[in-house]
């Protein structure tokens, strides 16, 4: 293992029920709240009603912040700052899913900051405080709910950047109550269990040693979407696979897996950005076209470790055959059941064509190379969207 430190500080309230709890953290906040959600989605599920009456029965004060939009944009963080000055905001309350949440986590930290918050997105600032936020997650998928990070797009340059800025980026505490998410429509059930997947894979593609318990965690994990993901497709209220896959989307990616192991590679999530920063389309949705094939790709650069997998989250059968062998069955799998789920499977499935792959993949290697088990230059990059087609 590596030496490591770990702190979440975030306050998971999970279950039936929780968001009762909601009165009393909010309390021990702030008394002007902003009220931070998305494009509708808890106005028609009755959420909005319950989370209003709440704020009202603990006399807080509160503005909203509507439409942040899957893929947040800048302007709309802007917009959430504005607010927090014109009303001297105490607390922001972010109700959605991912995309709610990571707007509203650059909203607190752009409220105390005395400049333009791209700079803090982009790292050429440093955040300098940030309002307390808490979240009320309604899509199981990002872990957005108990880590730090946040990806935001700035439209106007067709740039989609993922920063943190710990501790204050943390939600002060998350609510999560599995039926809320009864009402996520199927394709976004499904992209939200490729991205938790992806995230607990690229943690899986590691290069520390002595890591038994993180890589098994990580196998239970996959092995545990797998088994929960037809069921909650098959019947969005089946109580029970809603919370197997909102507790293992928080499990993906508040670190827990990754500690000792140095974090794994994140080349995927880099790439599917810089595609999702052109065309938009649903992160879940380009991550489950592009992910088999990185894998393709640097498979050789460790084999056992594809191997591996596919006998123990794939239950491939090694008998007479090269690690190589064995390891392009897992991905083949892989790609098989995210399919049978109803994923993409190419670009083409959203009409992106070969027009921009030299623009995307010098995106995705903005800051320098990436990847971990293998290190990928701008023409890899191209290699692997060029697969994708
Ligand atoms: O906008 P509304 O009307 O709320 O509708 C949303 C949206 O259209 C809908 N939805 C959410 N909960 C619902 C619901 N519809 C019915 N019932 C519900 N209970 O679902 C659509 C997608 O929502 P979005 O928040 O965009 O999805 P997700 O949670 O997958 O978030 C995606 C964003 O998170 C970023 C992605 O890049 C993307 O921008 N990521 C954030 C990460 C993080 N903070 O750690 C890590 C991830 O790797 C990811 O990059
Ligand atoms: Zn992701």
């Amino acid at each position: 293992m590596k030496n490591f430190t770990f702190h979440n500080p975030t306050k998971l309230i999970f279950g039936r029920g929780q968001l009762a709890r909601l009165g009393e953290e909010v309390s021990a906040y702030g008394k002007r709240v902003l009220l931070v959600y998305g494009g509708g989605s808890i106005k028609r599920t009755g959420l909005y009603d319950d989370v209003v009456k709440i704020l009202d029965d603990v006399g807080a004060e509160w503005v909203e912040l509507a439409g942040v939009e899957p893929n947040p944009r800048l302007s709309t963080v802007q917009k959430g700052i504005d607010l927090c000055r014109a009303h001297d905001i105490d607390f922001v309350l972010a109700v959605g899913g991912g995309s709610v949440l990571d707007c509203a986590k650059a909203i607190v930290v752009g409220a105390r900051f005395d400049g333009d918050i791209w700079d803090v997105i982009t790292g050429k600032a440093r955040a300098t405080g940030a309002l307390p936020l808490g979240t009320v997650l309604t899509l199981a998928a990002t872990g957005s709910e108990m880590n730090a990070n946040s990806v935001i797009t700035n439209w106007e340059t067709k740039e989609k950047v993922g920063w943190a800025a710990a501790p204050y980026t943390y939600p002060a505490f998350s609510i999560l109550d599995p039926v809320y998410t009864f009402t996520v429509p199927r394709e976004h059930t499904v992209y939200g269990i490729v991205d938790m997947m992806c995230h607990a894979l690229e943690q899986y593609f590691h290069t520390a040693e002595n890591t038994p318990l993180q890589d098994r965690w990580i196998e239970a994990l996959l092995r545990t979407v797998i088994e929960a993901a037809p069921k909650a497709l098959e019947n969005p209220e089946d109580y029970e696979a809603r919370e197997t896959l909102l507790y293992c989307g928080t499990m993906a990616l508040n670190h827990i897996l990754s500690v000792g192991t140095g974090g794994g590679d994140w080349a995927t999530h880099d790439i599917e950005h810089a595609v999702s920063a052109v065309y938009d389309i649903p992160h879940g949705g380009g991550l489950d076209i592009l992910y088999p094939n990185w894998m393709k790709y640097v498979l050789d650069a460790a084999p056992a470790r594809f191997a591996r997998l596919a006998q123990e989250v794939f239950d491939v059968d090694p008998a007479g055959r090269s690690e190589r062998e064995v390891g392009l069955e897992g991905i083949e799998r892989l790609r098989r059941f995210w399919t049978d789920l109803g994923a993409p499977a190419r670009l083409a499935d959203y009409g992106i064509g070969d027009e921009n792959l030299e623009v995307m993949a010098e995106k995705a290697v903005a800051f320098g190379p990436i990847g971990e088990l293998r290190e990928l230059s701008k023409d890899d990059v191209v290699e692997i969207y060029r697969m994708s087609l």
